[in-house]
């Protein structure tokens, strides 16, 4: 294969001017690309980066690269790539690019090993699929790699899991894990995309809907919250008590998807588990139901399920199929179950993203800096990472805060003060 896969290199342009408008808001990431073009500290370095092919991405590639790494960019969802900002990847800033909007199975994987022919120093992952299929399919790229960093609560808890087997090679930074990460990312990233994913996609009116969010982590809340400030009443389904009573507290109707699938009007699942939506949900939902995911991979709803319980399947509008039932009624998945909010929409807004790649980018310096000191196991972003991250972007967005005070710090480090 050529050094780059595109759908088609007219597009650079249009991508170059979305790249771009997307920098305006990622004031942290352009504060360390250009401190990475003074300093240079990812020199010679090989990166291979698997993750969502977007305006935000491109502009961390570009960091990378102003820092001197040698980057290959491929998609981490086969539905997820923004075609014109691979082409302007590869036409205005020479990193090679393997990523087209809708490529099936066989290509995503003809991708990620391309990704791994460049014998990568470092991975950057979101959703662990490189790792993984370098552990199990090209070890020959265990000689040379050093360590990873993977964006993505899905792949964290997949290398957790490498780890605990003791199967994973090299040291793995989680991004993810950063607070300014997932608390905003996770959240507010989340909420907005997938509302817009789900509105770009059907059209329909929020306001008065039924609208079913699977799971309350940080991506449930964020959705969650959105949903009602839409005007939809908010049904939540859990399996953890202490979300679930969360969620509850938050003002959220709390019941199993049973029971959820017979009063909802649009679903979305946000778990990282399979078949959160199955057959017998289908069997309850009313005709004219709407489900999607927001979820990483396209698993948390049972279509092959659906598929078999259909009579017939066509798309009515791009995203939407429309799944006849044998008893007649008609459900709508949204995006083929893949992640709503990059299928139909443009994923998170870059100005989340300019954390979540702040972290990213300070990630991979420290791995590069700390190399052949670190286990092989999972490590979280530093402290003093995270509240840099946090300062910078405050500062970004002109908002001061307070500073202790002398007698403030006594106070909070002694513990005779009482009444
Ligand atoms: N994940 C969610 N939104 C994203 C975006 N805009 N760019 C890259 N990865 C994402």
């Amino acid at each position: 294969m050529a050094n780059y896969d595109i759908k088609d290199p007219r597009l650079a342009e249009g991508g170059r001017l979305r790249i771009e408008w997307a920098e305006r808001e990622m004031p942290v990431l352009r504060q360390i690309k250009e401190r990475f073009a003074k300093e240079r500290p990812l020199q010679g370095i090989r990166v291979s980066a698997c993750l969502h092919v977007t305006t935000e991405t491109a502009n961390l590639m570009k960091t990378l690269h102003a820092g001197g790494a040698d980057v290959v960019l491929v998609a981490s969802n086969p539905l997820s790539t923004q075609d014109d900002v691979a082409s302007s990847l590869v036409n205005h800033d020479e990193i090679p690019t393997f990523a087209i909007k809708g490529e099936d199975n066989v290509v995503y994987y003809k991708h990620i090993h391309a990704a791994l022919d460049h014998k990568p120093h470092f991975t950057m992952d979101d959703g662990a699929d490189l790792v993984s299929t370098m552990h199990k399919d090209r070890r020959d790229c265990l000689d040379t790699i050093i360590g990873g960093t993977e964006e993505t609560t899905t792949g964290v808890i997949r290398l957790r899991a490498m780890a605990a087997d003791k199967a994973l090679m090299f040291p793995v930074m989680a991004v993810n894990d950063a607070l300014t990460k997932h608390f905003f990312d996770n959240r507010y990233g989340t909420g907005q995309s997938t509302i817009d994913g789900i509105v770009r996609a059907t059209n329909v009116l929020l306001a008065g809907k039924v609208f079913v969010v699977a799971g309350y982590g940080w991506c449930g809340r964020g959705l969650a919250m959105r949903a009602r400030g839409m005007g939809s009443n908010v049904i939540v389904t859990e399996i953890d008590p202490m979300k679930a009573l969360e969620a509850v507290m938050d003002g959220f109707r709390v019941m199993p998807m049973a029971e959820a699938a017979k009063i909802g009007d649009i679903f979305c699942t946000v778990t990282g588990d399979i078949n959160v939506i199955d057959r017998h949900h289908f069997e309850a939902m009313k005709s004219g139901a709407i489900v999607a995911n927001s979820g990483h991979f396209n698993v948390e709803i049972n279509i092959p399920a659906l598929a078999e319980m259909s009579t017939k399947v066509r798309l009515v509008r791009p995203f939407v199929q429309e799944y006849t039932l044998k008893d007649g009624r008609v459900i709508h998945i949204l995006g083929e179950g893949r992640l709503i909010n990059l299928a139909s929409a443009e994923g998170h807004p870059a100005s989340v993203m300019d954390m979540s790649f702040a972290n990213q980018a300070l990630g991979l310096e420290y791995m590069v800096k700390n190399a052949g000191k670190l286990e092989k196991t999972v490590y979280s972003v530093p402290a003093e990472i995270d509240n840099e991250i946090a300062r910078l972007k405050l500062k970004a967005m002109g908002v001061d805060i307070d500073v202790l005070t002398e007698e403030q710090v006594k106070y909070l480090n002694s513990w005779e003060e009482g009444t």
